[in-house]
């Protein structure tokens, strides 16, 4: 049983003079989510924004904002980004030695707790924390800055942890280098929610954010229904 289609548009690649539209337009031509990339410059090498820039965009949109934390460590700014207004709050299994106390401690402030791989990750590091995630984030590209490729050795390992989430009610989420092509190929790989920065937020107006977002939609349903 597929979870439902989330399309989920990371301002990483937004006009950042023009933040707070940007996020009002992209919800208006259909986002599920508003993804969120927290980069520190030390535990990816770039530098983007944090939890106050996120708590002043966070009155633009109802729609669910799905934070990813590329920070390390990570455990000391989780009720900061939780009280920005994040829905979701996703850690990357790198970033320290205690993920089950880091995923708890997001659970403990209410919010939806994530877990990202970068590509070199295997699957067997989140074996033994899956009773306590609610979505885990297959990285397609090594995190750090938006525009890459795809990285197609990822798809296998979509598919494995698929398997091993089983019938638990948990999102799994792609990201990087996501277009309508790549999309589908991680559709049909088990990936239920999909981030894409440069494939949408390129399109420089509303209306090419909407067609965009179908079009990422349609080919992720068309290849689920294979
Ligand atoms: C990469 C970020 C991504 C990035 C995706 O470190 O986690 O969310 O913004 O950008 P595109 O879709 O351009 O690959
Ligand atoms: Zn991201």
């Amino acid at each position: 049983m597929n979870r439902p289609i989330k399309i989920a548009p990371s301002i990483l690649a937004a006009d950042f003079a023009n933040l707070g539209q940007e996020v009002r337009d992209v919800t208006s031509a259909g986002a599920d989510w508003i993804h969120l990339d927290v980069m520190d410059g030390h535990f990816v090498p770039n530098i983007s924004y944090g939890a106050d820039v996120i708590k002043a965009v966070r009155p633009c949109s109802d729609a669910i904002f799905d934070c990813h934390l590329m920070i390390a460590p990570c455990d000391p700014f989780l009720e900061a980004f939780a009280k920005a207004g994040c829905d979701i709050i996703t850690v990357h299994a790198e970033a320290g030695p205690h993920l089950h106390r880091s995923l708890q401690a997001i659970r403990a402030l209410g919010k939806k707790a994530g877990v990202s791989l970068n590509p070199a990750t295997p699957e067997s590091v989140i074996e033994y924390v899956l009773d306590e995630v609610d979505l885990v984030l297959v990285m397609s590209v090594n995190p750090g800055f938006g525009g890459q490729k795809f990285i197609p050795a990822v798809l296998e390992k979509a598919k494995n942890i698929k398997a091993m989430i089983g019938d638990r009610p948990i999102d799994l989420e792609i990201d990087g280098g996501i277009n309508e092509k790549t999309a589908s190929q991680a559709a049909a790989a088990g990936i239920n929610a999909f981030v894409a920065g440069s494939a949408i937020f390129s399109g420089g107006s509303q209306d090419a954010y909407r067609q965009r977002i179908t079009a990422i939609r349609s080919a992720a349903q068309k290849a689920q229904g294979k």
